[in-house]
């Protein structure tokens, strides 16, 4: 395990004007994966981007795009953000259908499969598909809005899963997102991976915020 969480910034926090700088500027100020919100208006309220937009970005960072599905029916867009050059691509667990074959789908494009949960659903939905994944997603806020605050109500689900995984052999990352910022973090500490939009994107400087985030793993 490193002694360091992997920091994905969220592009929903980022200025639309000029994407490719803001990913630019993430990525040379310590950013290890860029994170990207796709909502469909249904299964969250509000409405981001498609698979033009991640295909347009693909070219322009060298670090794996994170892409985080909240939609319904997600099945049938799996092959469009893969072939657009999603390196992670995370479904949620209540808008599948069969969600073993929404995960072999995104496997069998070579892409890295993530599950991922509202705060409101058990961690018993996903138990049946970690044997399979790459990624695991502990959402801790509601999906649909950056800047909400952090649920720690939520952290028990993010201990569970480094336990399982220990117990059973699985590889799987484990990922946090929503309310992540420097007073938040050390609370994720057996997770891998550390999304944040709103703190990373409002602050003064990037690098500062990047690194504040990365050493809150041993830090306490
Ligand atoms: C919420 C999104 C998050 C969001 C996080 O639905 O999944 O990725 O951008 O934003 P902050 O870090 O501001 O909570
Ligand atoms: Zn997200």
């Amino acid at each position: 395990m490193s002694n360091e969480f992997l920091v994905a910034p969220s592009i929903l926090s980022a200025d639309f004007s000029c994407l490719q700088k803001e990913i630019q500027s993430v990525e040379a100020d310590g950013a290890d994966w860029i994170h990207v919100d796709v909502m469909d208006g249904h299964f969250v309220p509000n409405l981001t981007i498609g698979p033009p937009v991640v295909r347009s970005l693909r070219p322009v960072t060298q670090v794996p795009l994170d892409v985080h599905l909240m939609i319904e029916f997600p099945e049938r867009y799996i092959k469009d953000f893969a072939q657009a050059g999603s390196d992670y691509l995370t479904v949620h667990v209540e808008a599948c259908k069969d969600p073993v074959a929404c995960l072999e789908e995104i496997k069998k494009y070579k892409v890295k499969a993530g599950i991922t949960l509202r705060p409101s659903t058990s961690l018993e939905a996903i138990k049946p598909v970690l044997s399979i994944v790459d990624l695991v997603l502990v959402m801790t806020v509601e999906p649909g809005f950056g800047g909400q605050a952090f649920m720690k109500d939520q952290v028990p689900k993010i201990e569970e899963l480094d336990e399982i995984r220990k117990k059973q052999g699985f590889s799987y990352l484990i990922e946090v997102d929503g309310g992540v910022n420097d007073k938040t973090a050390c609370f994720c500490k057996k997770a891998d991976v550390l999304v944040s939009g709103s703190y990373i994107f409002q602050h003064t400087s990037y690098k500062e915020a990047i690194l504040s985030l990365k050493k809150q793993k041993i830090v306490g």
